[in-house]
């Protein structure tokens, strides 16, 4: 063998597209000079899992699973989405959420190999070379963070690359997007997390973050070469701050295909969701009362979308908002506050609506005496407050309401605004529960972007559609609140490849409708199933 050949077949064993491992065929080996560099037995696909599972049975908890599947992923893709895709509900929770958010903040100390891009602000000069990667010409998919509002975790800097890197991971098991065509991508703009800066393994920048005209300028320069480089590209904003999230959104999702996974996603996931959970109730959208606790990113992006549904139930924009109420840190969110966000303003409600209100305690008003005087049907969280959604609070809501809609939607479990085990048991097992972690309780749904945003990416591709519209997501709301089960209000984990099909013929089908798609685009369910990849050698 020739030095190149040797090299060639080192390369092809240390590239996790191409290495197959064991299950290299001896006609493979010989023609590929792979002979000495693998150990003789030849494997197959099903054993490589068998022996991967097994190990991972042996692990002590699920950080190392994390770990060790992180791992696999950068030695053997195929072997890693084959091992996710056949086993989605064991697999989710591992390289997503819970996990990944441990995974977060440990990133650092797992790191091993490269994955995706940094493009740190020291070499923000270089972000369009460093984007000419030929390696790159396939890529479809960007996930983008800037790592400061890590699940509920805030800000981890560099360690925020764990999100996308998982997130794209999702798209594959669930869109079946091949891995080639995704980007996981990190602004690395330095971190306020002082605990990560101080600490010696930090792999990223350490600066406290760039912020104001020079961030908004880096984002600029980045969004531009993206559009250059990846013409048609879909590029998924991530766990940005609440303040970055909406302003980079505004700003991005009218120049290219481009949406907010926590603010859009999650409003679609939670729409559809209560759309389900609401069909079991028997009162209409209309005349449900919302109390929302935690008016950030998710929050007024459910609330938005809420509006957007009660519109279409005949509602007036001012009818639709009024359905709804706003806690957040300052307690109800009142028209005479100041230093509200522009999203919270618009549900401000009027302060001399709750002149006659029982109170139980003075200052702002708090969740407690908000569920008290509204007697809500719904009650979602996005607050990262553990433990909010207390005793009596859930005790005063179920006492109003037949059916309480419950969701604490807040990440991790560890941030969870209850446990849903106690809200059934504080509500007689009335309620419907929706969470946002998975806790493994029968009857609770999971409340997870994954039902939406693999569909949404996958339509809004067939559909080569320029812009995704709020409609493309209300249809994809819709058509997963009809996708409930007896007893759960989402189809189960394992369907998630049917639900991303179904929802990206709609979302496709309302691009067109929208006039976003491209012109000779044809929505064929065949064709979009057609396109999804299967892992298999
Ligand atoms: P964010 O930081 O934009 O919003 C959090 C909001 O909660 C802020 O407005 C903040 O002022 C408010 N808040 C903080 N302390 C509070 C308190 N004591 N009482 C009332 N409000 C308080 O963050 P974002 O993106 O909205 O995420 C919030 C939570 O929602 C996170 O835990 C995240 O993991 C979760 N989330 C869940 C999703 C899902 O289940 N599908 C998707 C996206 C986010």
């Amino acid at each position: 063998m020739s030095p190149a050949a040797h090299a060639a077949a080192r390369a092809l064993l240390a590239d996790p597209l191409t290495n197959k491992g064991t299950a290299f065929t001896e006609t493979e080996r010989d023609t590929l000079g792979l002979h000495g560099l693998l150990p003789p037995h030849v494997g197959t696909l099903d054993s490589q899992i068998e022996r991967r599972q097994r190990a991972l049975a042996r692990m002590p908890d699920d950080f190392h699973r994390y770990s060790f599947l992180r791992e696999l992923q950068d030695s053997n893709e195929i072997l890693f989405h084959a091992m996710v895709q056949r086993d989605l509900p064991a697999m989710l929770p591992l390289v997503y959420t819970p996990t990944v958010g441990e995974g977060c903040e440990r990133f650092s100390e797992i790191w091993r190999r490269p994955r995706g891009l940094f493009l740190s602000w020291p070499n923000r000069q270089r972000i369009a070379e460093i984007l000419g990667d030929p390696a790159l010409d396939r890529v479809k998919v960007i996930v983008v963070s800037d790592g400061e509002r890590i699940l509920g975790l805030g800000d981890q800097g560099a360690g925020g690359m764990g999100i996308p890197i998982g997130k794209l991971a999702l798209y594959t098991a669930c869109a079946g997007i091949h891995p080639s065509e995704v980007l996981p991508i990190l602004l690395d703009v330095g971190t306020d997390n002082e605990a990560r800066r101080d600490d010696p393994l930090y792999v990223g920048w350490r600066h406290p973050r760039i912020r104001g005209a020079e961030y908004d300028a880096f984002v600029e320069d980045f969004v531009t070469a993206v559009a250059d480089r990846f013409p048609g590209v879909l590029l998924q904003w991530e766990d940005f701050a609440g303040h970055n999230a909406y302003k980079l959104l505004d700003r991005y999702r009218h120049r290219l295909l481009s949406f907010n996974d926590d603010i859009q996603g999650t409003a679609a996931t939670a729409v559809g969701t209560l759309l389900s959970a609401i069909s079991r109730t028997g009162l209409a959208l209309k005349d449900q009362r919302v109390v929302l606790f935690g008016a950030g990113a998710a929050g007024c992006g459910i609330a938005d979308m809420l509006v957007q549904a009660l519109q279409a139930e005949g509602l007036s924009e001012a009818q639709a908002r009024q359905r709804i109420w706003a806690v957040d840190r300052d307690g109800l969110i009142l028209s005479d506050m100041s230093d509200l966000s522009n999203g919270q303003r618009s549900y401000a409600r009027d302060a001399a609506e709750t002149d006659h209100w029982v109170r139980t305690s003075q200052g702002p008003i708090d969740l407690f005496d908000t569920v008290a005087n509204v007697h809500p049907t719904v009650l979602i969280g996005a607050s990262g407050q553990h433990g909010a959604f207390s005793e009596a609070v859930a005790r005063t809501m179920a006492q109003a309401t037949e059916r309480p809609v419950i969701f604490p939607l807040s990440n991790p479990v560890s941030r969870a605004e209850a446990h849903p085990a106690d809200l059934a048991r504080w509500s007689a097992g009335r309620a419907l529960i929706g969470t946002g972690s998975p806790f493994g309780i029968s009857g609770v749904t999971q409340v997870n972007n994954i039902y939406i945003f693999p569909g949404v990416g996958l339509g809004a591709l067939a559909a080569g559609a320029g812009r995704i519209t709020d409609t493309m997501f209300m249809a994809a709301a819709r058509t997963l609140g009809a996708m409930g089960g007896d007893d759960t209000l989402l189809p189960p984990i394992e369907r998630l490849r049917d639900v991303a099909l179904d929802i990206a013929v709609v979302v496709a089908a309302q691009a067109v409708a929208d006039g976003v798609a491209a012109s000779d685009v044809a929505i064929d369910r065949d064709a979009i199933a057609a396109q999804m990849w299967v892992p298999t050698y």
